[in-house]
């Protein structure tokens, strides 16, 4: 957990989403000195022993901290053999949590993306499929035991090229994903998101009607009022089965909330 975090949740707290803290200026402060440094070039850097090409407006998992935060809580769980980092920027989840054997796709709309993808798994020496893909329309009849997805987090406008990894207003985006993922997993396959206050609640929560699903890390950094959520959701029914798996409807929407 980084130093600026401060934990608040226990692990499956039955509180999520209620610490719904409101954006505040000093998140919208946060954000623009974020966008700022992601349109510089940017240099290559090292995380956790993995030196990453970073082009300018691909996300740096060095400067926001959902990437470091997603791995850090995925790292110790069973993930299968076909995995896919979906919104893969630079790659850094999909190499983090790469295992011998494992079959990795790594998707992202982002032509730079995709290159620093490319790059840093060429250097990190990991073979692994790089897909241009809008969410899962490049993925079309694929199957995953196990989908990472750390998606643009802020309900707001996209003003700059950066913002497309930061962004998504009204939780389009967002709203898609829940609704399609149950078309990509394997039976039993699970998928592990990042979700944070900066996102659009109600899609979010429309969304997770449809998963089981439970809260395995949480964070709040005061310094930017912005709280994660690192999420793992298995769809209620898999559309390419009959399962059914079992239903815990674990929160309802309040009248205000809808
Ligand atoms: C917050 S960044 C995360 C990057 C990387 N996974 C990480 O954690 O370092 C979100 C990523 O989602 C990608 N993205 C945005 N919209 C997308 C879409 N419609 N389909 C696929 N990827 C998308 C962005 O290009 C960006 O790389």
């Amino acid at each position: 957990m980084h130093e600026n975090s401060k934990e608040i949740d226990a692990v499956g707290s039955p509180d999520f989403p209620a610490p719904w803290i409101k954006p505040s200026a000093k998140t919208f402060s946060s954000h623009a000195q974020h966008v700022a440094c992601l349109a510089k070039p940017q240099p290559v850097a090292s995380i956790n022993g993995i030196t990453l090409f970073l082009p300018p407006n691909v996300y740096h998992p060095g400067v926001g901290l959902s990437s470091s935060f997603l791995v850090e809580a995925v790292s110790n769980k069973l993930l299968g053999a076909s995995v896919l980092d979906l919104g893969c920027g630079s790659g850094y989840v999909g190499i983090s949590l790469y295992r011998p054997g494992m079959e990795l796709t790594l998707a992202d709309i982002s032509d730079a993306a995709l290159a620093s993808a490319a790059e840093n798994l060429h250097r990190m020496k990991i073979t692994a499929e790089v897909v241009s893909s809008d969410l899962f329309s490049g993925l079309q009849g694929r199957l995953f035991d196990t989908i990472f997805f750390n998606p643009p987090l802020f309900d707001k406008a996209i003003d700059h090229e950066a913002e497309i990894a930061l962004c998504d207003p009204d939780g389009e985006l967002l709203g898609r994903f829940l609704a399609d993922v149950p078309d990509y997993l394997n039976p039993d396959g699970k998928v592990y998101f990042m979700a944070s206050n900066l996102m659009n609640r109600r899609v979010l929560l429309h969304g997770l009607k449809e998963y089981q699903y439970e809260i395995v890390s949480s964070s709040h950094c005061a310094q930017s009022d912005v709280s994660r959520w690192v999420v793992c959701a298995s769809p209620i029914r898999c559309k390419k089965t009959t399962g059914i798996a079992h239903h815990v409807n674990i929160y309802e929407l309040s009248d205000e909330e809808m």
